[in-house]
């Protein structure tokens, strides 16, 4: 039987507090499989964005069990779950800024610095930067780059590890309309190549270009639809 990508059961991420506990996730259940591209939706403070950083094992879960392509990574120590986030999940995270004493280049270097074994990078990464259009901005710092530039830099390096998964946080926030269409373009084209997306988004219009919706409320998902009329 074909195993999901992704699956979750029971997942809860609560923070203690000086007054009480914020259940900021609730006893999440979801599968995603390979080739998805994924969007969750939700008011702010819904919980998208902690889903997000346990989906890509930045935080661990307060109880539930995660399986990240049948291996169960719930428990795993630090290390371990740097190692899967080295080799396996691309981010695009708003709040992961880039490095801005570094260039292009050595911004979508990052990623391989902390893979324990040594691979040569070098054509994965130019090719990456190939892939979203800025091979002519290889030593531009960031502060020199324009903001749909900065967030296709983000993606380039996101991508550069050839990732099993790859999750976005608002990737076409802080974004005019038409650099937003052009990134949304990016993540139709990746995912049509066969990558596996799940992206956070208030924009009902990126959505709408997804397949799949997924609509949470006060950290549960209330809703997870096929987006029949999807734009893909
Ligand atoms: N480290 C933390 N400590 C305490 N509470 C937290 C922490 N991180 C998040 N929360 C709370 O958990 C809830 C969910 O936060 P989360 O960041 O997942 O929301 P979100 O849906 O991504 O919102 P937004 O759309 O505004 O980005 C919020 O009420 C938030 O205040
Ligand atoms: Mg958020």
């Amino acid at each position: 039987m074909k195993q999901p990508l992704v699956k979750v059961k029971n997942l809860s991420k609560s923070y203690k507090m000086e007054h009480g506990h914020v259940h900021a996730l609730n006893q999440i259940d979801l599968e995603i499989n390979q080739g998805e591209m994924v969007a969750i939706m939700g008011p702010s403070g819904s919980g998208k964005s902690t889903l997000l950083h346990l989906l890509g094992c930045l935080d661990r879960p307060s109880t539930g069990h995660y399986w990240l392509h049948d291996e169960d990574i719930s428990h795993l120590d630090d290390r371990q779950l740097a190692f899967i986030r080295a080799t396996k999940i691309g981010f695009v995270f708003q709040s992961f800024n880039l490095i801005q004493q570094l260039s292009v280049y050595d911004n979508v270097e990052v990623p391989f610095l902390y893979r324990p074994e040594h691979i040569d990078a070098k054509e994965l990464i130019l090719q990456s930067i190939k892939r979203v259009g800025l091979s002519h901005r290889l030593y531009h710092l960031p502060n020199q780059l324009s903001g749909g530039e900065t967030q296709r830099v983000a993606i380039a390096r996101a991508l550069a590890i050839n990732p099993l998964l790859i999750l976005a946080d608002e990737p076409t926030g802080n974004l005019d309309s038409e650099t937003g269409k052009t990134i949304l373009k990016m993540f139709q084209d990746l995912n049509k190549q066969g990558s596996t997306i799940i992206m956070v988004t208030h924009d009902e219009n990126v959505g709408a270009h997804c397949r799949r919706i997924i609509r949470m409320r006060d950290g549960k998902m209330i809703s997870d639809k096929e987006n029949t009329l999807c734009l893909c």
